[in-house]
Parts: C-alpha cells; structure tokens; sequence
C-alpha cells in the first residue's frame, strides 16, 4: 500500500525508542548519562532493531525540570558534552541507520533564559504572558517590571506568548496570535529549528507530546502520542492499557482496573474505542504512537506487572497499527521504583512521583556501569537495589529473555509490514485474550491475565486455512479454537 501521508516516508516503519539522557549512559563517571555515553551504546539500539531515538531535553539549564526548563535552546547542557558531542552521536546513529528526535520545549522556557530576564524588566517586551493584575496562576514578577506572568508548570517555566484564537474581556492578557510578542516568539522557534535541522536533516519528522493525536495531527505534526493525560479524555485511552494503579498516580484518574492486569478485570475496549476515534481523524495525515511508558508516568513493570507479564504487552504494542515507542529500559523489564527522593523537579504530588520512571539504564548486573563510579553526591537517581534486577547484559545471553522478545517482536514487525502502520485490523475478541486480525493476515492474540482464555475463531481454523505460528509463547489454534495461557500471546501467519 502506498502512502499518502505527508512527511517523511521512513516515520511509516518506524521503531521509536526514548532515550532519558540523565540516566541512559554515563561514559564518565560522574552519575549523569551524556551524550558519549549513548554513542557508547548505539550497538544496543541497533542490535534491538530500533531506529528512531526521542531523545529528552538536553539543552542548557539549571535543571528544575530535568532540562524541561531551557536557557539556550542553542547550546546543549555542559554535563552531557559539547556541540561537537551531540553532532558525532547523531552521525555514529546514523551510520547505524538510527535517527534522533531532538526534543524542542515550545510552550516555556526557564525563568533564567534571557528572554525572560529582559522580559522581567521591560513593559513592552511581550514575549510572555503578563497580567496588570494578580490573576489565578499568575506569579509575580521577579524584575523591576509591576505585574505577573503566567507559568506554564512550575513557576520558574513561563509560559510562551503564541497569542490567543479568541480574545476574551475576563482575560485581558489574551493577545491576537498576530500580536508582536508572538510573532517574535514563532520567528524564534524557527530560528531553532533551523539552526539544528539545517545540519542537512532534510527528512526530519515533527513529532508533538500534546497526548492529543487527533489535534496534532490536524495542527501539522506528523505524529503524537497517546499519553497518561493530556486530550480531551485526559489520557484515559492509554491509561485504560497501563495505568494499574502502582506508580504515578494523579488523584483524579480513574482506577477502574487497566486491561494489561494479571487479574483480568480491565477491558480493551477503552482504548480500542478511542484508538479507531483517532485513527480515523488522523488517517492519511499522520501517526500515532503507543509508548510503553515514558519519563512521566509509569514503567510497564510497575506494582505487581513485572516478569512474565509483560511480554504479551509488548507483543501488542509491536502489532498494533500504532507506531511503537519504548521507553529505555522497559525491552528488559527495569521496574518502577517507588519512594525515591525528588530529583530536578520528579516528585509532583504526594502520589505522582517521576523519579521512579527515571532510574539508570540497567546495563550490568552489579551496580550500574558507569553510573557506578559517581561519588555518591553525584549520584543522578539510585539503581534498583533488588539483586534479582534485570540488566541487559544477563538478558543479552538469555534467548528466553524478554530483551530477546522484543528484538524477536521488532523483526517481526520489520519482516511483516501488514503488522505495521499501514495494515488495517479487524478485532475479533475484545476481552481475554483480546484477539485481531492484521491486513487480513496475521492473526494475533494476546492474553495478558493469569487465566487461560478461550476464543473461537473461523479463520485459519474451521475453514481450511492453516495457521503457520510466527512468534507465540503460549498461544495455540486447535479446531476452531484459540486457546490462550496465562500471560501468553501468539502472532500467526493465516494460509
Ligand atoms: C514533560 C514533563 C515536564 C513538563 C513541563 C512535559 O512536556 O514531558 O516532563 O515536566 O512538560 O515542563
């Protein structure tokens, strides 16, 4: 099937991994990863089969936000290395066939960028949104400038003036998206976006973190992800799949149970239902993504969702029609570590704490390479002090190792494009095992509760057709019948 998407014709196939550069790989010493330090790890990557890197902020910062809080959108943050640094890991990736999404924080910058500091003591300077009077969510000024600006998420983030749609007489700060302030701030972000792209990445993708894909797409990027929150729904398709209640939690999230449950009381239908909603809106313009977790919420092994249980989750994100991202460490199954200190901004409430997501990449058994040699001052965040932890090297040697499924999942995918962006997908059972049919091919199940399950199924079973298993653990197709172990999955080529 030819494309009509617009944008880069190689987004279609892609496998996105998230790279949280503070604690992927540390080439120094000193407790914080760098950018030496993924280029040290490339083999990883490729050897795994991905070939699309987010790679979080890594740009000048005093790090309130984990670099979420950017002085100089120009220059990266000394403790992950020079300019030069950053060019020869995204030449050594390329040359491996990986490409790198640098990540462009649009909606604020830190209360220290220079923009801001001039902003602060100067009325005229409309770059930020400001208020005569002390409005809800307003800070105060911290220049000689009366007044207050808006944050974006902590205070020291203010918010970026684009302009409103809409003006509005109860907010009188609101300006029209053609005002001053806000064409500066766009011919800025342009500026950025040329001095990074024009490093001759003539196919580079726009990938947006809104968790809103029906809106981003729409808005001119050419994919977003399902997130834990953000949209009109709040993020509760991708929490209907994940979110088991352990980990980060906001009080006002549903906890009905998710459908990747060792018990089996969730539902697909949530997701499904919101999944085709957005892939009708966003069809033929962009993609969505299905992330395995991310710097914000929790990992896929997270409360009692560890081991076994987790390979019939990556078997479904690998077979969706959904682009897939995984979130560093979750290919061997790092755990969501709860109570952990606050570091650069993680801890957001009594319940929501981000540290757990961000621990050191589990290179090795025995403390973390790398990361190990850091004074324990400078340690970034604490390895999982379990000794059973898993870690890549142990994995590496182990071919029944949940690091070997997702590189078995991610070749699939690659070898069978009717598994990937462009097959369509017919769901046969929404339940235990949830059971579909991709591009009128492959019959895929995934079972992801401890009770076996049993399906039906026509296909490939009662009316000639055989099934020829192409990656199953657990799964088998016998007259008519699917029958499903507990946390198993099965991808079959129908005849
Ligand atoms: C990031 C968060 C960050 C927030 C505010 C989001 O896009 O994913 O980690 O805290 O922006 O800066």
């Amino acid at each position: 099937m030819t494309s009509t998407r617009p944008g880069p014709d190689w987004l279609a196939d892609a496998v996105l991994y998230q790279i949280y550069p503070q604690t992927f790989a540390d080439s120094d010493g000193d407790g914080i990863g760098d950018f030496a330090g993924i280029a040290e790890h490339l083999d990883h990557l490729s050897w795994l089969g991905v070939d699309t890197v987010w790679l979080n902020p890594c740009f000048a910062s005093p790090f309130r936000d984990a670099g979420y809080d950017v002085t100089d959108y120009l220059t990266p943050a000394p403790r992950y290395g020079r300019t030069e640094d950053l060019v020869a890991l995204v030449e050594a990736a390329r040359r491996k066939g990986i490409r790198i999404l640098l990540d462009l924080v649009a909606g604020h910058t830190s209360d220290r960028h220079p923009w801001f500091l001039a902003a602060a003591e100067d009325r005229a300077d409309h770059r930020y949104i400001w208020s005569d009077r002390q409005a809800d969510g307003f800070v105060a000024s911290p220049g000689s400038r009366p007044g207050w600006y808006l944050p974006n998420f902590f205070d020291c983030q203010p918010a970026l003036n684009f302009g409103y749609a809409r003006g509005s007489s109860e907010e009188p700060w609101r300006q029209p998206v053609d005002a001053e302030g806000p064409r500066a701030n766009r011919a800025a972000l342009r500026g950025i976006m040329a001095h990074w792209l024009d490093r001759a990445h003539p196919r580079a993708a726009l990938l947006a973190e809104w968790g809103e894909p029906a809106a981003a797409v729409s808005a001119g990027f050419h994919a977003d992800f399902f997130l834990h929150f953000g949209g009109n729904d709040h993020g509760l398709p991708l929490r209907s799949l994940w979110n088991n209640g352990g980990g980060t939690v906001e009080e006002f999230w549903q906890q009905s149970p998710c459908y990747f449950e060792a018990e089996g009381r969730g539902t697909p239908q949530t997701f499904l239902d919101a999944w085709r909603s957005a892939a009708e809106l966003t069809e033929g313009d962009g993609y969505i993504v299905l992330p395995t977790a991310n710097h914000d919420f929790s990992r896929l092994a997270t409360g009692p969702r560890s081991g076994e249980q987790l390979a019939p989750a990556l078997a479904f994100l690998f077979t969706w029609p959904t682009l897939p991202a995984v979130y560093y460490g979750d290919e061997i199954g790092m755990r969501y570590l709860p109570g952990l200190p606050d570091v650069e901004g993680s801890v957001l409430g009594p319940r929501y704490n981000r540290a757990g997501s961000r621990t050191p990449m589990q290179w090795a058994p025995g403390p973390s390479a790398g990361f190990s040699a850091a004074t324990p001052d400078r340690f970034y965040l604490p390895v999982d002090p379990d000794p059973r932890r898993p870690d890549v090297l142990s994995q590496r040697a182990d071919p029944t190792s949940l690091l070997h499924t997702v590189r078995r999942l991610i070749s699939l995918r690659r070898a069978h494009p009717g598994l990937g962006t462009a097959g369509g997908v017919e769901v046969r059972h929404a339940g235990y095992p949830l059971v579909y049919v991709r591009s009128g091919r492959y019959l895929v199940a995934v079972n992801p509760r401890r009770e076996p399950g049993v399906v039906r199924v026509v296909d490939g079973t009662g009316d000639g057709r055989p099934v020829r298993p192409l990656e199953v653990q657990g799964v088998r197709v016998v007259d008519g019948e699917l029958r499903a172990d507990g946390f198993s999955y099965g991808v079959f080529e129908l005849g």
